[in-house]
């Protein structure tokens, strides 16, 4: 049997939609994996009440399929679905991982990855890969796709995450994007993803933070977040350095330097328990990717 625990992920980071990603330290999913004639799954944790456990409706039996290794697989949710912390990735990443171990496909992690996304794709519709890409890798990374792949970078950038009680689907989130964008935020959009890229290589959260804004995805996506500029003023009130929206959302991530999580969280805890949101702060960073935790041969 082999266990892995793969992090919860942020992707996008407001101006690197699609293609950015950072691995958080926390929450995590708990992925079991054990040799079986055909592949089961059992799924406990948050929110696994909403997850199918038929493998042909799962994440992850699309990356039991593509590796052609046959399981059964208990997923522990620490990751909430449909939160924008990249909680189907990380069932796919540990999923990809742990299979891999089990059957000794001698996969690196970075092949891994769009092996992992196969079991994205089967739930947003498209095969992103930059949630994946950090579960696996660890740290932050790029998603640049055709011939130049992912590159990754470990960066330890002090985050918080704020995961209000709303749910917001990848599906619905991409269908408020604009279909274009003007040149001037095209400049725009590649000088912040630019300046978040140097940011995160030296550790600079004044520069992951500024280049968090975003003028093309984030704001059409914050719409569907209550309390989303109220809880943001609020979070760089108390300290943080860039503000933007996690993922797909409807969580709201936040960079800063250290020690000023506590007093983020309750700023963005606050100011979401105004407008009757029920919510949960994180107070994480830049993580690694995931882990084998155990591995006993039967
Ligand atoms: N980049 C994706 C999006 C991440 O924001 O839609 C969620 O899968």
């Amino acid at each position: 049997m082999i266990t892995v625990r793969a992090p919860a992920t942020s992707a996008n980071l407001g101006s690197g939609f699609d293609v950015f990603g950072v691995a958080l330290g926390r929450p995590a999913d708990v992925i079991q994996v054990e040799k079986a004639e055909e592949t089961s799954i059992e799924v406990t944790g948050v929110g696994s009440r909403f997850i199918p456990e038929d493998p042909e409706g799962n994440t992850v039996g699309a990356v039991a399929k593509a590796l052609d290794a046959p399981a059964h697989i208990r997923i522990d949710k620490g990751v909430r679905p449909a939160s924008g912390l990249g909680s189907s990735a990380a069932s796919a990443a540990g999923a990809a991982l742990a299979l891999n171990e089990l059957y000794d496909r001698g996969y690196s992690r970075s092949e891994l990855v769009p092996i992992a996304a196969e079991g994205e794709e089967l739930v947003s519709g498209e095969a992103h890969e930059d949630n994946v890409a950090p579960a696996l890798l660890g740290g932050f990374t790029i998603a640049a796709g055709g011939d130049v792949g992912v590159t990754s970078v470990d960066a330890r950038i002090p985050l918080v995450v704020c995961l209000p009680e709303s749910v917001v689907s990848t599906r619905d989130a991409r269908d408020v994007i604009p279909d274009t964008a003007s040149l001037d935020e095209l400049v725009n959009t590649v000088g912040m993803a630019a300046t978040l890229a140097v940011g995160m290589c030296r550790d600079d959260p004044d520069l992951v933070g500024r280049g968090m804004h975003d003028e093309v995805v984030s704001p059409a996506r914050a719409a569907l977040i209550d309390g989303y500029e109220a809880v943001r003023d609020a979070a760089i009130d108390a300290g943080a350095t860039g503000v933007t929206v996690s993922g797909a959302g409807p969580g709201v991530i936040a960079a800063c330097y250290p020690g000023r999580r506590r007093a983020i969280a309750s700023a963005m805890v606050e100011e979401f328990d105004e407008r009757g949101v029920e919510c949960r702060a994180y107070q994480t960073a830049v993580g690694p990717g995931a882990t084998v935790h155990s591995s006993e041969s039967d």
